[in-house]
């Protein structure tokens, strides 16, 4: 093998840029060439590829968003458009391809593999919601936005003895609702894995204001329904003078953390090592902090991200 082309897709995350680099530069170091697809598989199909070069990768490893670009392209679901990409990549010389990116890019991987191209996925979203992984690429940074957010939603709570409910990202997984609701000490989380009771919480928060807690904090992730709706809800249960807050794409930007990059730089090198070995059509992943690879069709056909719902008892157990 001689040529790898790498892409990214969906949503965007931080520390893509961080796993870009890893990629290429673990490519160039073994004597591959590297070939960036700009706007995901939109790009791919109509050719927007180029020869990436090793003195412009350091630069971008603490920068949020992609340098490659993404796009939403539902026509890549076609067979057709699939098998476009594939005579496009052959035009290219390039012998396999990294897919950085959520679930749906997954997808387009899994394709490709079916097709017989050889494509590895890379987790980068900040949903946490891919199987094959306990840890996506830009979870820890927007976990770490939506918990900076909070706090200074506590702030103003606190001041003016309201509740804010505040509506975080994750499409249909609870994650940075748990991770970033821990953290900032809401006094209720609600995320799609769980049932979850209005009035309970409603009791609960009347219950605070009485034993001396006058104001609330209430995590609601995006797959349940909207901040707005929630509050609209609440209300109908007592006046909390309450406010409701959406974080919407913030969580998405930002300079990655420190784990993030770790994470990128341990999962882009892993990346080429496996094919370097003759390896491909994988999912690779991150498992009891040890690189895990595993067949990239099985993965998305038979397992599911698993949310760790333990987190939720956790915080009933230390909330006030
Ligand atoms: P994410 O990767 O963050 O989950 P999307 O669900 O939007 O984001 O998927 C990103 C892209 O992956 C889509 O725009 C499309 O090009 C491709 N994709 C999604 N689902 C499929 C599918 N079932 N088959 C092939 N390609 C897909
Ligand atoms: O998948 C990442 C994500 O940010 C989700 O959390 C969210 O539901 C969705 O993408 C938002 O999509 P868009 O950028 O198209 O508004």
């Amino acid at each position: 093998m001689k040529r790898i082309g790498i892409l990214t897709s969906g949503g965007d995350a931080a520390g893509m840029n961080a796993a870009v680099r890893a990629i290429a530069r673990s490519a160039m170091n073994a004597g591959l060439e590297a070939y960036g697809i700009n706007y995901g598989y939109k790009g791919l199909v109509e050719g927007n590829i180029f020869k990436m070069e090793s003195t412009k990768l350091d630069e971008i490893v603490n920068r949020g968003g992609t340098i490659l670009y993404s796009a939403r392209y539902p026509e890549f679901a076609e067979k057709e458009t699939q098998l476009k990409g594939i005579e496009v990549l052959n035009k290219f010389g390039i012998e396999a391809l990294v897919v950085i990116g959520g679930d749906g890019s997954y997808h387009g991987a899994e394709k490709l593999t079916m097709h017989g191209f050889n494509s590895i996925g890379v987790p980068g979203t900040i949903d946490n919601d891919i199987p094959g992984t306990d840890f996506t690429i830009g979870f820890d940074t927007a976990a770490n936005v939506a918990t900076e957010a909070l706090d200074r939603i506590n702030d103003t709570a606190t001041s003016h003895q309201r509740v804010f409910v505040v509506e975080v990202m994750g499409r249909g997984a609870g994650d940075i609702a748990l991770w970033s609701g821990i953290a900032a000490a809401a006094d209720a989380i609600v995320i799609p894995e769980r049932e979850y009771d209005i009035e309970a919480i409603a009791n609960k928060l009347t219950e605070n204001r009485k034993n001396g807690k006058d104001h609330g904090l209430i995590v609601v992730a995006e797959g349940v329904m909207t901040a707005a709706e929630f509050k609209e809800k609440l209300d109908q249960y007592g006046d909390f003078d309450s406010r409701a807050v959406t974080l919407a794409h913030v969580q998405r930007g930002g300079v990655p953390t420190t784990k993030d990059r770790v994470l990128a730089a341990r999962l882009g090198d892993y990346a080429i090592q496996l094919l370097l070995e003759g390896k491909g059509g994988l999912a690779i992943g991150i498992h009891d902090n040890k690189l895990v690879a595993t067949d990239i069709i099985d993965t998305l056909e038979n397992h599911k991200h698993q949310t760790d719902v333990s987190l939720l008892d956790l915080n009933d157990r230390i909330r006030f």
